[in-house]
C-alpha cells in the first residue's frame, strides 16, 4: 500500500500525470486491500490460532486462495482505472503468480493464473467495446493504445506467456524444494531412530558391564566362600558323627534323643550349605572335552525320573536324533541341568510337566537347550535377583542353585536366559557355542 501511495504519488506531483476522472477509485482499491488483508490476518492470528489451535489444512487452503484471489481482483480494478493496456504495471500480476506458485498445492494457482487472465481481457474487451469506460492517463501513453488491436492481444499475448512461464517454473521449484524438504523430514526421522536404537544399545552396554562387575564380585566370594567352606567341612564332620554317637549312647533318654536329633539335622543342613558353596567355588574351572550334550541330559533325566519328587511330573522330550559333539564339562553341565529340573520340580509340589527341548540355532553357531515347566513362575520383581548367591523364597533352600548354574554356564561362555510370569509357568534357555575352543 505503500508502495501504491508512492508511485500515485510519484505519477501525480512529480511527472504530473492525470488520470481522466480522479484519484479517488485508485484510492478506494488501496484501503479496501488494506482492510480484507488486516482480515485475513486478524482471522489467521486470532481465531485460527488462538480458538482452533491448529488450522485444518482444508481451511488453510481456502483462504490462501480466496486472499491471493481477492489481490488479483484489486490489481485488476488498479489496472483498470489507471489506463488499462497503457499501464505497465499490469506485470505486478506475476508477483502474486509467484507467490501462489509457492503457497498454493495442485491445481489451484493454474486456475488463479487463467483466471486473472480471462478478467484482464474481459476488462480490455469491454472498454474497446465501450461498453465501460476507459481511464487513459493523460501525458503518458498514447492516447489511442486501448483501441489499438495489434497492441492489444501483443499486450495479452505476452501477459499470458509471462503468467504461465512464471508459474510452471516457480511450480516447478517448488516442488523441488518441497520434496527435498520431506527427504530431509524423513532423515530426520530415520536419524532419530537410529538414535533411539543407540540409547537401547547404550542401555544394553551397562547391564553387561554390571553382570559383568557381577560376575567378577561372585568370582571373589567364590574364593572367599571356598575356603570357609573347607575349613568348616572337617570340624562339621566331626559334630555329625559325635552326634550320632552321642545318639546311640542315649537309648534311655528320649528326651535327650530328640535333642540330639535337631542337632544331627541342623548339622546336615549347614553340609548342605557348605557343599552348594564349594560347588560354587568350584564353577571356575571347568574341565572341558568334546562331548554328546544329548547323552549327558538323558543322564540326567534318567537320575531323576524314577526319584519320588518326580513322580507327579509329566517329562515331554523334543530332542532331535543327534547334535554334534561340543565341547564342554559333563560334571557341570549335568549340575546345570539337575538343578534347573530340581528347581521346576519344587515350582510344581502338585505336579506338571516340564518340557524339555534341544536344538541347533538356525545360523549353526549354538545349541540351545530349553526347560519350560507349568509352576508358580517367577515375579517380576524377584526375577532380577534370582541370580544373586542365597537369593531363595524356599524355606530350605540355600539360594545357590542358579548362581552354580550361571557361573557354570558363563565358564562356558554360553548364554542364559529366563521368562517367567506368575501362575504360567518359567523357561530356562542355555545357549553354548558349538565352535568352543579347548581350553
Ligand atoms: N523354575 C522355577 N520356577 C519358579 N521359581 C523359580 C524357578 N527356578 C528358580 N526359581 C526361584 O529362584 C530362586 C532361586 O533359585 P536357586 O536355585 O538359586 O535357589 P533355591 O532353589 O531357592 O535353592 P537351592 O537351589 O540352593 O536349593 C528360588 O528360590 C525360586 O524362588
Ligand atoms: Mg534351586
Amino acid at each position: 500500500m505503500l508502495g501504491l501511495a508512492g508511485v500515485i504519488f510519484f505519477a501525480a506531483k512529480i511527472f504530473k500525470l492525470q488520470v481522466e476522472h480522479n484519484w479517488i477509485p485508485i484510492y478506494l482499491i488501496g484501503i479496501a486491500v488494506l482492510f480484507y488483508n488486516t482480515g485475513f490476518f486478524l482471522l489467521h492470528r486470532l481465531v485460527r490460532d488462538h480458538i482452533e489451535k491448529r488450522a485444518s489444512a482444508r481451511g488453510l487452503r481456502i483462504e490462501a486462495n480466496l486472499q491471493i484471489g481477492l489481490d488479483l481482483l484489486a490489481l485488476v480494478f488498479l489496472i483498470h482505472y489507471s489506463g488499462g493496456i497503457e499501464n505497465p504495471f499490469i506485470f505486478f500480476f506475476i508477483f502474486h503468480m509467484i507467490m501462489g506458485s509457492i503457497l498454493l498445492f495442485g491445481w489451484d494457482i493454474w486456475l488463479q493464473a487463467i483466471g486473472s487472465i480471462f478478467i484482464l481481457m474481459l476488462l480490455l474487451g469491454l472498454s474497446y467495446f465501450g461498453i465501460i469506460p476507459h481511464h487513459h492517463i493523460k501525458g503518458f501513453a498514447h492516447p489511442g493504445l486501448w483501441t489499438n488491436i495489434p497492441y492489444i492481444w501483443a499486450g495479452v499475448v505476452s501477459f499470458s506467456a509471462t503468467i504461465f512461464m512464471a508459474v510452471y517454473m516457480t511450480n516447478s521449484i517448488a516442488q523441488g524444494l518441497r520434496k527435498r524438504e520431506r527427504e530431509l523430514f524423513e532423515t530426520k526421522t530415520q536419524l532419530e531412530k537410529k538414535s533411539e536404537e543407540l540409547e537401547k544399545l547404550n542401555k544394553e552396554l551397562i547391564r553387561q558391564q554390571q553382570l559383568l562387575i557381577q560376575s567378577e564380585k561372585l568370582a571373589s566370594l567364590g574364593k572367599l566362600s571356598a575356603g570357609v567352606a573347607h575349613e568348616l567341612n572337617s570340624p562339621l564332620t566331626g559334630i555329625l558323627s559325635f552326634s550320632h554317637f552321642i545318639r546311640e549312647a542315649c537309648e534311655n533318654n528320649p528326651q535327650a534323643q530328640r535333642d540330639v536329633e535337631v542337632v544331627i539335622h541342623e548339622t546336615e543342613r549347614c553340609k548342605k550349605i557348605i557343599k552348594g558353596l564349594l560347588d560354587f567355588a568350584r564353577q571356575s574351572q571347568p574341565e572341558k572335552n568334546k562331548e554328546d550334550l544329548l547323552a549327558v541330559l538323558s543322564r540326567t533325566l534318567s537320575l531323576i525320573e524314577n526319584h519320588k519328587d518326580f513322580k507327579n511330573i509329566k517329562i515331554i522330550r523334543d530332542f532331535p536324533e543327534s547334535l554334534p559333539m561340543i565341547m564342554f564339562d559333563r560334571d557341570q553341565i549335568q549340575q546345570v541341568f539337575m538343578n534347573l529340573l530340581v528347581n521346576s520340580q519344587e515350582a510344581m509340589p502338585e505336579g506338571g510337566s516340564i518340557y524339555i527341548s534341544a536344538k541347533m540355532s538356525p545360523d549353526g553357531n549354538y545349541i540351545q537347550i530349553q526347560f519350560t515347566d507349568t509352576g508358580a513362575g517367577i515375579s517380576e520383581e524377584h526375577l532380577n535377583k534370582i541370580f544373586d548367591p542365597f537369593f531363595t523364597t524356599k524355606e530350605k533352600g540355600t539360594g545357590l542353585g542358579l548362581s552354580i548354574v550361571l557361573g557354570i554356564i558363563e565358564n562356558h561362555d554360553g548364554k542364559l536366559e529366563v521368562k517367567s510370569s506368575i501362575g504360567e509357568g518359567s523357561t530356562f534357555i542355555i545357549k553354548l557355542l558349538t565352535n568352543h575352543s579347548e581350553e
